[in-house]
């Protein structure tokens, strides 16, 4: 009998280290996540988090090789001033070595933050991470996503619920077995094996408040990981984003070689992009404005300059139109949001101030259009949580502006986003 009980609990104990393992694992990950936030919001300036690429600062690849051990790293990071100061050796040397100051982060990096950087630094080059796990590893720019990661709340509560569940699992049988021991010593019959649900059915009667507050932490739980998944909708959709998407026009229309080498604004094609929703696509008169005259191209000559002549029934030899022969081109489209998407271009240029290329690439270097970003809907969404609306001379962002500065007045710096004046509302991008 003896056997039975450390039997049952050294196979608890290896179940109960196995799940302690993982979380604290899982943790890892979250404070490598965190690091690599206050990373990129403080260091990436001046340093390269996994390679040995010199910024202002030294690349950080192998740090860990060449610092010393222990709490030097802590010092270093929240007031490398004082380090040096007090002579220590190697931040001396690499002070003498780089020359360039790096900023004294007393204040605002405790060492909790250098933990989780150190923990960011330790581990895979996010670069790689987002290329594996098939994400965008390959956009520049405001168009390349970042990754979410970090550990769910409701994981956190159903792990602490599995733990308790070994635990209790495991007492009753070592409670079991010494019963039954102790009841053959005085020679009564053995108790009778209840299962496992019977017991854990007694134990939730006894404890009706504790079982109640644990459900409302589960709903909860869920709720909240519910509505966090709402917003990165389309993130597990991005094997079917069209990113990338270029195809083949009726004519060969080069962007290089209009709006880049000769110059010709956006807009005066795109005429409507910053009075209406659609930036639209010029019609075939538009081209006519300069091809009338121009007749022949650097790259194709006569033959695609022709094919806007036959959409428009024009004859460069007379000079004359013949509407019977039209053909309207049909360009195809590039960028495609599904119909339950509300989007305004005005909205973002004019009033947003954002450039044509944060949201479709360097289209001037284009000699086939081609879609740069990923139109889902964490990319709407990220924009909005981190930038920032333009208020100058808009008066009722002023109005606004100066209301929430009031409300929290000496509180916080209010950054005033999109997210801020309802951009990540449900019903503002659907219908
Ligand atoms: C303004 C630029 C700048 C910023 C911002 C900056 N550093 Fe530095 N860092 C440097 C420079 C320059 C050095 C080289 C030593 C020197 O010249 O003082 C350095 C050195 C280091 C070293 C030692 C490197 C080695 O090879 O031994 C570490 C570690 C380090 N920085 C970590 C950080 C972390 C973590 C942050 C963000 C919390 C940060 N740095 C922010 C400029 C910067
Ligand atoms: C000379 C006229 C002209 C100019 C100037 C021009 N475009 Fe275009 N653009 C077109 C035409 C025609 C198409 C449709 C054919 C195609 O997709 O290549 C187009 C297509 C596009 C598309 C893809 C639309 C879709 O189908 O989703 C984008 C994005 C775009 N243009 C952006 C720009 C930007 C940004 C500029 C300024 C840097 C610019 N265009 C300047 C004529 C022009
Ligand atoms: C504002 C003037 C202007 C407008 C509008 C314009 N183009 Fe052009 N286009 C040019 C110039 C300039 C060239 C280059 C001529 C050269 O370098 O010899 C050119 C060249 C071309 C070529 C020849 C490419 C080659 O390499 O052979 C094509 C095709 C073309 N344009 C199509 C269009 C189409 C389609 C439109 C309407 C959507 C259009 N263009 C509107 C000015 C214009
Ligand atoms: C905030 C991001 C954003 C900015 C800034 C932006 N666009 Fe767009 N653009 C889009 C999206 C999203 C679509 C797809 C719209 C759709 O399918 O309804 C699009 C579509 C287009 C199209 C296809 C025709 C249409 O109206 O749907 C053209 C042409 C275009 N954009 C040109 C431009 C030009 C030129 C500028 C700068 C003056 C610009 N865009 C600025 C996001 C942007
Ligand atoms: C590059 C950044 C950026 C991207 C990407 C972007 N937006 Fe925006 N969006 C803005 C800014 C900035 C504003 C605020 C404009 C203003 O001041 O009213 C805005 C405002 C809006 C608004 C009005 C919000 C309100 O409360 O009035 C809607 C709707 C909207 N965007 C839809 C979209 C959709 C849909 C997409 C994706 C297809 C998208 N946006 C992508 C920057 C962006
Ligand atoms: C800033 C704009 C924006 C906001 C705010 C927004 N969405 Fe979306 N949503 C989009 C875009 C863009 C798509 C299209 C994504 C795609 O085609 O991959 C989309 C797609 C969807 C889809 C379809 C998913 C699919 O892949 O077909 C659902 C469902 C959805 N959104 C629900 C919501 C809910 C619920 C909210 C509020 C919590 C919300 N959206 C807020 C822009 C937005």
């Amino acid at each position: 009998m003896k056997k039975h009980i450390s039997r049952t609990s050294a196979k608890a104990l290896i179940l109960m280290v196995f799940t302690v393992f993982a979380f604290t694992s899982n943790i890892k990950a979250q404070s490598a996540d965190e690091g690599a936030k206050i990373f990129k919001q403080n260091c990436a300036v001046c340093h390269a988090s996994h390679s040995d690429q010199m910024g202002t600062g030294p690349g950080l690849k192998g740090l860990f090789d060449r610092i010393p051990k222990g709490d030097w790293i802590n010092k270093w990071v929240i007031n490398n001033e004082a380090l040096i100061k007090a002579g220590d050796p190697y931040a001396k040397k690499i002070k003498a070595q780089y020359g360039a100051a790096m900023t004294v982060f007393e204040g605002q990096i405790d060492e909790k933050g250098v933990a989780s950087i150190v923990a960011f630094l330790k581990g895979p080059d996010p670069a790689l991470k987002q290329v594996a796990s098939g994400g965008t590893g390959t956009t520049a720019g405001p168009a390349a996503e970042e990754q979410k990661g970090g550990i769910e709340p409701l994981y956190l509560i159903l792990g602490i619920i599995v733990i308790l569940a070994i635990l209790i699992g495991a007492f009753r049988s070592v409670r079991t077995s010494m019963q039954n021991a102790a009841n053959r010593a005085e020679g009564k019959a053995e108790n009778p094996d209840i299962t496992f649900g019977q017991e854990v059915r007694n134990w939730m009667a006894g404890h009706r408040r504790l079982v109640g507050v644990f459900i409302i932490i589960i709903a909860f739980g869920g709720m909240k990981s519910c509505w966090d998944a709402c917003y990165n909708i389309g993130v597990y959709y991005d094997w079917k984003t069209q990113k990338g998407y270029k195809p083949e026009q009726p004519i060969k229309f080069s962007h290089k070689l209009h709006a880049g080498e000769n110059e010709i604004a956006c807009q005066y094609c795109h005429s409507s992009v910053e009075k209406s929703r659609h930036a639209g696509i010029p019609s075939v008169n538009i081209c006519m404005n300069c091809h009338k005259g121009i007749q022949k191209g650097p790259q194709y000559g006569e033959k695609e300059i022709g094919k806007i002549y036959a959409a428009n029934g024009f004859d460069p030899k007379t000079g004359k139109y013949d509407t019977s022969k039209e053909n309207p081109l049909k360009w195809i489209k590039v960028h495609n949001l599904p119909d339950h998407v509300y989007f305004n271009h005005s909205q973002h240029v004019v009033v947003g101030q954002i450039k044509c290329e944060q949201c479709h690439g360097n289209v001037k270097e284009m000699t086939v259009a081609e879609q740069k970003a990923p139109l889902t809907m964490k990319w709407c969404i990220e924009c909005h949580r981190k930038t920032e609306v333009v208020m100058e001379g808009n008066a009722y962002y002023d109005r606004l502006h100066k209301a929430l500065k009031e409300k929290y007045a000496g509180q916080y710096d209010v950054k005033f986003t999109v997210e801020k004046i309802g951009g990540l509302e449900c019903g503002k991008c659907h219908y």
